[in-house]
């Protein structure tokens, strides 16, 4: 390893840029912000459309942020000014700091309900036979104890400060390379247990048939932001995470993995919420909102085995998920003012994780303000932050010293398509959702 990046640390393996990059895109994205936001708008066309975006948009977007980092070893801001010196591309990495920041900062309240949850499950709040109604009482209850929800809020961010700061990510990495398969076979329990319920198959078919007249377009945006969201693309986070990768390590292959199981694990969370929700009769809560996965789960763990430590064990490994997400986050921002503004990471750690709180404290005490943080940075802000990022790697920077960054000397088969991609089809597509939905048009 050369001296400047061992001074600025770096991924010693890839596999632990794999976890790391599989631990930013696995989180409440998955198993909270999916269902509910396909819930919103319909189900099965949503997904659909998910899909395609995840395969066509996402996977070019992810290779074009990590061959950013990559290529300039550095954190956003100091990416942009690296190759494109005397412009103003470096207000793209700075709008992605910023997003980041108001990301986090709802993202943490969530973490902190997962927290409270972990509490519900340890108390043996969960009591078999458990109706949707009682469940989201339960929910209402939680959320509307504004100083619970603050302390919650704010014992996930010190608990994130804390990592950042001492530079443990890498412990945290190697604990869930062990835990994430176990969080994925306690997922798959659950996925069987939800669709062997009797009533689960409407559940299904809300996921499956697809039902083309409900794709309109703000069902489109949502999964366009969704998918960006999900992968922690648009803000430069897989830049940081590419810019601690060795030159010697195979991107594409890492990329693909990553995005698998990221969109793996969304899947199997729509297979364990829809058909609960379905056969528990709460059918008609699918629009349920952000209170929708804290509502079902409740009322399938003591449909399990061990139903006390399925739930137990399920919030902590749901919890660690979300912790290696907001690490991230964090991550973003702490190190912009390490790199751009001289700031010791302590120092730097801190005084964000503080801002954030209080940024954070309108969202605990209100889940609409939530929402409306939730809508305008993580599915507005990332939709535009991906669309710039396309724009500079397919026009500015170019597609050839980009790809030679990706391939690192070994040709990856789809090259002149992923070129393709980055260049024409992923700007086309956000501007023509995001002009759509400025236009107003709605089918
Ligand atoms: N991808 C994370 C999740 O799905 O939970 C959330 C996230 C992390 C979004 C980091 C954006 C980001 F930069």
């Amino acid at each position: 390893m050369a001296l400047k990046e061992q001074q600025r640390g770096g991924f010693t393996s890839r596999m632990g840029f794999i976890l790391a990059a599989a631990g930013s895109a696995i989180g409440l994205g998955n198993i909270w912000r999916f269902p509910y936001t396909a819930g919103e708008n319909g189900g099965a066309a949503f997904i659909l459309v998910y899909l395609i975006f995840v395969v066509f948009l996402c996977l070019p977007a992810l290779f074009a942020e990590l061959a950013i980092g990559r290529a300039t070893g550095k954190s956003p801001v100091g990416a942009f000014k690296a190759l494109a010196p005397e412009s103003l591309w470096k207000f793209v990495g700075g709008l992605g700091v910023f997003t980041g920041f108001a990301i986090l900062a709802f993202y943490s309240v969530v973490a902190g309900w997962v927290l409270g949850y972990l509490g519900k499950a340890l108390a043996g709040h969960f009591s078999a036979g458990m109706d949707i109604a009682t469940s989201s009482e339960q929910f209402t209850a939680l959320i509307t104890s504004k100083g619970l929800s603050i302390g919650l809020t704010g014992g996930f961010l010190l608990l994130t400060a804390l990592v950042v700061r001492g530079g443990i990510q890498g412990g945290i990495e190697r604990a869930s390379k062990i835990l994430m398969p176990i969080f994925f076979v306690l997922l798959v329990g659950l996925a069987i247990r939800s669709v062997t319920l009797e009533g689960a198959s409407a559940g299904l078919y809300f996921l499956f048939a697809v039902d083309l007249s409900k794709l309109t377009i703000p069902v489109v945006a949502g999964a366009l932001g969704q998918a960006f969201f999900s992968l922690s693309l648009g803000m430069g986070a897989m830049i940081t995470y590419g810019s601690y990768v060795g030159k010697e390590a195979r991107l594409p292959g890492a990329a693909v993995a990553v995005a698998f199981f990221d969109t793996l694990i969304a899947m199997l969370a729509g297979l364990i919420i829809f058909p609960a929700l379905f056969a528990k009769g709460g059918g008609a809560q699918v629009t349920g909102g952000e209170g929708l996965v804290f509502t079902v789960l409740p009322t399938i763990f003591h449909e399990l085995p061990a139903g006390f430590l399925f739930a137990v064990a399920f919030y902590v490994l749901l919890g660690i998920a979300a912790l290696t997400s907001t690490i991230s986050l964090l991550e973003v921002v702490v190190s912009y003012f390490v790199d751009e503004q001289g700031w010791t990471r302590e120092r730097s750690t801190w005084v964000v994780s503080f801002a954030c709180f209080l940024l954070s404290i309108p969202s605990a005490t209100n889940v609409s303000f939530l929402a409306l943080q939730n809508t305008i940075f993580g599915k507005y802000a990332l939709s535009i932050g991906a669309l710039l990022i396309s724009l500079f790697v397919g026009w500015k920077w170019g597609v050839r010293p980009a790809l030679a960054e990706i391939e690192g000397g070994r040709p990856m088969p789809f090259g002149r398509l992923w070129a393709f991609l980055i260049r024409y089809v992923c700007p086309l597509a956000i501007v023509v959702v995001i002009v759509a939905v400025i236009l107003g048009i709605s089918t």
